[in-house]
């Protein structure tokens, strides 16, 4: 069933685990008094199915998860945009290598790209022979990345630039260390005045000598003249199937199995004013003419290479339906009165004719020439985000649930209303809800839908986290919370369609939003104990919710079981039991509806996450602290007597014996199993 490989350490902390847990006894209080069932029907058919979709993921534009992180740019502010439009403008992070008496930078509005004019000037007033000879490494720019370019040994790079001199070119384009003294990979770029007069690309492919997490790219010359440069670019050539995502995290994301993927906020879509959200048009076509633009909510500049386009195909490379959240004419502090709505209307019409038209159609031939003939699967669209209190957004919604429904009636559309407590005021497929709060609170929300009526739209419950002193970083405790929190939406998961945590990524070195599931610098990551509880919900969409009864007082036990299949065809019965008290918990399990010795022993498993102190986290010294320990499970059977440690989250895999069936073929028998 492919958990993961189990680290080391891990093996003695498990080997210790053993040894230990007749002293557990002694260390936990145990609820000795207090007989704990859970009672299981897993006779066939007795079950529901769980929704395809259950579990997914919600990528925000947030902490530098896209810009800088998931997408593998190394270059930032490649286009010398983000100082903005106006000139002189700021360059920042790139620098300069040299003094004035050598070199003088500047920014001109000469780029012969018409949404981003801005290219970066440099006359080099030092030259190789003469009076004034060039410092022998030369001088230029460098750009250090997003906080230092990881640079590997053996791998390449492909580094893009766009060039045009007064006279002819020889520079060099190297990525160095932080400070420029040693190189990693260096290339040449000749060429005469008459190649470089007009906007030239130059590409060139670097091969690291070595190996540097904190480099970056320079551009230097000892060539006295002036040259200007605009979309520099430096991407790994070794990226998520080719198609520009930073591998080791697009891993961390298959690992949970997404079977959807909202995007591209939260709040990013929305801008602190309309002028600065995120428009699906200006992100898109060749990497070069996208404008980029200033995210106000997240307070920082992307160059949007991770555009409308890349969400769809990434989500395709997933395997996860798209779900597009686009903005209704609401941002954080201005509205676009219902009246005059409808070019947004047109808008996210065009964004639906980009991801689904045929190639005959205007933007169905845009993405086409972008390198995907086929329509994206986009099935689902949400109308705004957390604007439903807003003066604005009935009017507005309402002019794109109509003109959607009447040209896609078959896409799903999401309201910003809460729809679980009273009946939506209006038409929808799907409304969402969203719910930070503390741990103690998301617990006990494990019944939230309990009672919800199951006549009107399905939930949506795209983010939900623990945040606040209980969550830190990204506690033991928030996750033992959610875990509870999503044991409550798999049991009822008739009405909840789909659930996402958020955020998604952090980048270290721009936390703008605490805890989120997956940590990452420019070479590390680790999941926090909330990404590991995601993890013991992989197998949880599309499998079959059994009749689980838990019969205690505890109000801080809460239990769930599935039966799903694994890629073999495998079946097995998910137990999860969320222990969220402070005291061990012993706990008589019965599977009712199996024939007798219907269990395997030999591929059944327990998996326990857990940690010796609740606000435990993980960190990049210490990145799998906290995260699912999984031994066999020696006394797999339909009845065991189990010990669920305090705060822990433990899930009881059963491997369900496949019945030999013997079939006859003419005179040739074959055994085949299901
Ligand atoms: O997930 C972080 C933010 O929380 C999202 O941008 C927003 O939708 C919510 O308020």
């Amino acid at each position: 069933m492919g958990y993961y490989k189990v680290p080391r350490s891990v093996l003695f902390l498990c080997l210790f685990i053993s040894f230990c847990l007749p002293c557990q006894f002694l260390a936990y209080e145990v609820e000795a008094d207090q007989p704990v069932q859970l009672l299981i029907d897993a006779s066939e058919g007795s079950g529901r199915r769980i929704p395809d979709t259950l579990f997914g993921i919600f990528f925000e534009e947030i902490n530098h998860a896209g810009t800088g992180g998931l997408w593998a740019e190394l270059v930032s502010n490649r286009g010398f945009e983000a100082g903005g439009a106006n000139i002189p403008s700021n360059i920042d992070p790139w620098s300069i290598i040299g003094d004035e008496s050598s070199l003088i930078v500047s920014t001109d509005r000469s780029s012969c790209f018409e949404r981003n004019k801005v290219a970066l000037r440099m006359e080099v007033l030092c030259d190789s022979e003469g009076a004034h000879i060039c410092p022998s490494g030369g001088v230029g720019i460098y750009n250090p990345g997003f906080w230092g370019m990881n640079i590997e040994q053996g791998k390449s790079y492909k580094v893009v630039f766009y060039v045009r001199s007064t006279g002819a070119i020889d520079m060099s384009v190297s990525f160095t260390d932080s400070n420029g003294f040693s190189t990693l990979a260096s290339a040449n770029i000749i060429a005469s005045a008459s190649d470089v007069s007009n906007w030239t690309k130059m590409e060139v492919i670097l091969e690291a000598k070595s190996t540097n997490h904190n480099s970056r790219l320079q551009l230097t010359t000892t060539k006295k003249g002036v040259v200007w440069f605009d979309q520099v670019s430096a991407m790994p050539l070794d990226t998520y199937k080719g198609h520009g995502f930073r591998k080791d995290l697009v891993d961390m994301l298959t690992r949970i199995k997404p079977r959807f993927l909202r995007f591209p906020g939260g709040c990013f879509v929305e801008g602190e004013w309309l002028r600065n959200a995120f428009r699906w048009k200006e992100s898109i076509g060749p990497w070069e003419e996208r404008p980029g633009h200033f995210g106000d909510v997240w307070m920082y500049w992307t160059d949007d290479g991770l555009g409308y386009f890349e969400f769809l195909q990434l989500a395709d490379d997933l395997d996860a339906l798209p779900i597009w959240v686009f903005n209704n004419g609401i941002s954080h502090n201005d509205q676009v009165d219902t009246s005059s709505i409808l070019p947004f209307v047109q808008e996210a019409l065009d964004g639906l004719e980009f991801a689904r038209g045929d190639l005959n159609s205007k933007w169905g031939a845009v993405r086409a020439a972008m390198g995907h003939p086929e329509p994206f699967d986009l099935r689902y669209v949400a109308i705004g985000n957390e604007d439903c209190g807003k003066k604005n957004y009935r009017g507005n919604y309402l002019k794109f649930y109509d003109a959607i429904r009447r040209a896609y009636p078959d896409i799903k559309m999401i309201t910003n209303c809460d729809g679980s407590s009273r009946p939506l005021d209006h038409p929808a497929d799907m409304y969402d809800f969203h719910i930070y709060t503390s741990a103690s609170n998301l617990f006990s929300m494990t019944h939230q839908f309990d009672h919800t009526s199951r006549n009107g739209p399905k939930a949506f419950v795209s983010e939900y986290a623990v945040t606040g002193k209980d969550a830190g970083t990204g506690s033991l405790l928030a996750a033992l919370a959610e875990a509870g929190f999503l044991i409550g939406l798999e049991k009822n998961s008739d009405i909840v369609q789909m659930a996402s945590y958020a955020p998604l990524f952090v980048n270290t070195n721009d936390r703008r939003w605490n805890p989120d599931a997956i940590v990452f610098n420019s070479s590390q990551h680790y999941g926090t104990p909330s990404y590991w509880v995601q993890h013991f919900f992989a197998e949880s969409s599309g499998a079959t919710l059994l009749n689980a009864a838990l019969e205690t007082n505890s109000s801080s036990l809460v239990a769930s079981a599935i039966t799903w299949k694994n890629s073999e065809g495998q079946s097995y019965i998910r137990i999860k039991i969320v222990n969220f008290g402070s005291t061990s918990v012993n706990l008589k399990i019965s599977v009712s509806g199996l024939d007798p010795n219907s269990v395997e022993l030999s591929g059944s498993t327990k998996t326990i996450l857990t940690s010796a102190n609740v606000m435990d986290e993980n960190s990049f010294k210490e990145p799998e602290k906290i995260a699912p320990i999984q031994t066999l499970l020696e006394s797999a059977d339909k009845e065991m007597a189990v010990q669920v440690l305090p705060h822990s989250f433990t899930s009881f895999d059963l491997l369900k014996k496949s019945v030999s069936l013997r079939i006859k073929e003419d005179d040739s028998s074959s055994i085949s199993s299901i």
